[in-house]
């Protein structure tokens, strides 16, 4: 995730308008930060890697002639943070200047390409392609329009793009296909930006840009084309209903909130990874003799359900473990043939740095599975994946949760293939329902967002919770309990369920809340007999079921339904939202603020 922004003055400079605006954008990324601006038919550019105001320091951000300029602010997802990554991306000749905000998963092929016809590459990016593909349909003869048509054409992925180019000094070109993108419209600037934030203190009024479109930005407005039959599309503009304040988290009262209804986009995400680091990653754990998946917090609770992913589907036995104990549990168990699979969303966490640092001094293989490029796990690891969630600022991580499962479960069905422990058949449609998750999971926002407050309302005030599953839902009910526990400030414990009657069950009263997680799989039966045994001592149930699961409805005090046919190695990262929206309505209901957590941080960079 990355923010752009573009802006074009009747008069005056536009650099200092961009540089205020980035920084509304920096909650989309803030590792590197660039902006471009044309003037006297000349392109002028600033960038480097660092915070926006780090960089404005070193560079005077604001000292950029020109009326016309756009800018970025990054979250790297190819190449790590450098200046020669940062954006905006140039052509050969520096005629033209693009900023991108998204994924463009063919751009290997096309750099290949484009390298065969003697364009000279300076990043790593996917992004580099773009400048480069539409110089090289301007060769052809094309004007800059149809060249930008004709580049939007050739490209795959997801991406919202601006580009200015000294051939067309007056004019902004802006293309979308998925990641977000909106025109502003004032009375002396028309602006461009991934976001409402960025232009919100500049007008109220905006255009959305949909899927498949390229606009025009000029002085007297927008011009918008549809690229597949380039018809042209009369759009007006709507009134931004948002204060400045409000826009900053689109429109919900939290981070928190905003980042639960984010999963099914930063779900989409986790399915453009490159195949070669999956594809790598999976030939170290397949030659691995024995794999430790190391992690703190909720990144922990990713790698208790990846462990039962790995042996379900690849038969591979992995041993999860808290980071803070691995030295004294492990530690003289890691040699050259162990490998560390080491999970964390920052990529900083001390504890899990430690536990690698161990590692390698003890010549294991570390690979790390992050959601920030270029963070210490990212330059400590052998290979490492990154989850390409975007920025997460509340506290309690969600959609980086749901994200690390995502990627946790492609590399399961990778080595189960490689392994043949599993039929082709059998991943391919396992692989077909991974693509259906961020679809069910927006299903299960939308239908059940409203049920669970209503749930929350009524156990807002209980003292203590259970939260419970059985296989590898004792790892989604571990996540919900850290919820709950962490931003609520509630009592929860959470063990799998067949654990009861070995000592928890002495706590059940009359109305002792229980959050029992319960997907239709192998352990329904069971899991149907721990309810009845809850039941009989006086607790109140809430069941995370699947739709139409009746026998759990006729025993539940209350249930939401999930959509039918997730499969029993996917459902974490379904059956974990209505988990996260029970939390965060139980804070609300508390008068808690769920995305500042007392005593707790984002990162936690000590041990
Ligand atoms: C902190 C955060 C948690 C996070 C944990 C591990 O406790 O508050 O949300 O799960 O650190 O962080 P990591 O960045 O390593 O995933």
């Amino acid at each position: 995730m990355c923010g752009i922004f573009g802006c074009i003055l009747k008069e005056g400079d536009a650099a200092p308008i961009v540089h205020d605006a980035l920084k509304r954008l920096e909650y989309r990324g803030y590792d590197s930060v660039g902006e471009a601006t044309i003037h006297d038919n000349k392109l002028f550019i600033k960038k480097d890697q660092g915070k926006i105001e780090e960089v404005h320091a070193l560079h005077n951000l604001d000292n950029l002639p020109g009326r016309i300029a756009i800018g970025h602010t990054r979250w790297a997802t190819h190449g790590a943070p450098s200046m020669r990554n940062a954006h905006p991306h140039i052509d050969c000749n520096g005629q033209i200047a693009v900023v991108h905000n998204g994924i463009i998963e063919n751009f290997s092929e096309l750099k290949k390409d484009l390298e065969e016809h003697g364009h000279l590459f300076q990043s790593k990016t996917d992004s580099e392609v773009v400048p480069h593909l539409i110089e090289e349909k301007l060769k052809g003869g094309l004007t800059f329009l149809e060249a930008l048509r004709e580049t939007a054409k050739h490209l795959e992925g997801a991406f919202s793009l601006a580009v200015i180019s000294v051939m067309e000094p007056n004019k902004i070109f802006c293309i979308r296909k998925e990641s977000p993108l909106i025109v502003g419209i004032a009375k002396n600037a028309t602006y461009c930006a991934s976001d409402i934030p960025a232009i919100r203190p500049l007008t109220d009024k905006a255009v959305t840009i949909e899927n498949g479109e390229l606009v025009v930005l000029e002085d007297e407005g927008y011009k918008i084309w549809r690229i597949a039959d380039w018809s042209r599309i009369s759009r007006n503009p709507k009134i931004i209903p948002w204060s400045p304040e409000m826009a900053e988290k689109q429109g919900y009262p939290h981070f928190m909130l905003k980042e639960i209804h984010e999963q099914p986009p930063s779900l989409r995400n986790t399915l453009r990874l490159q195949e070669k680091y999956l594809d790598l990653m999976t030939a170290f754990l397949d030659r691995a003799k024995d794999v430790f998946l190391v992690a703190c917090g909720t990144s922990y609770n990713a790698c208790l359900a990846a462990s039962y992913m790995f042996s379900k589907l690849a038969l591979l036995a992995t041993h999860p473990v808290i980071a803070s104990e691995f030295i004294e549990q492990q530690g003289r168990a890691i040699n050259i043939d162990s490998t560390i699979l080491a999970v964390s969303q920052s990529g900083e966490t001390a504890d899990t740095l430690s536990a690698v640092e161990y590692a390698r001094l003890r010549a294991a293989t570390v690979l790390g599975l992050t959601n920030v490029i270029g963070s210490t796990l990212t330059r400590i690891s052998r290979v490492y994946i990154c989850q390409q969630s975007g920025p997460e600022i509340g506290v309690a991580a969600t959609k980086t949760f749901t994200a690390q499962l995502s990627v946790l479960a492609q590399l399961a069905f990778r080595l189960a293939e490689k392994r043949g422990k599993v039929s082709h058949e059998e991943i391919e449609q396992l692989e077909e329902k991974l693509i259906q998750i961020p679809d069910i999971a927006e299903i299960v926002i939308q239908n059940q967002k409203k049920k669970i407050e209503q749930i929350a309302k009524k156990y807002y005030s209980k003292q203590c919770f259970f939260f419970l599953g059985r296989g590898i839902s004792s790892a989604t009910a571990l996540e919900g309990r850290l919820k709950l526990l962490e931003i609520a400030y509630v009592p929860a414990i959470a063990f799998p369920a067949g654990e009861s009657k070995h000592g928890p069950l002495s706590l059940v009263e009359k109305g002792f809340p229980v959050v029992f997680v319960c997907p239709k799989d192998e352990n329904h039966k069971t899991s149907v007999g721990n309810i009845m045994e809850l039941k009989a001592r006086g607790a109140s149930i809430i069941a995370i079921i699947e739709e139409g699961d009746e026998e759990i409805k006729n025993i539940a005090d209350d249930y939401i339904e999930i959509v039918k046919g997730v499969p029993e190695v996917l459902s974490p990262i379904v059956y974990v939202i209505p988990l996260q929206f029970f939390a965060y309505y139980t804070v609300v209901h508390r008068g808690l603020d769920p995305d500042r957590p007392r005593n707790l941080a984002k990162s936690v960079t000590v041990k």
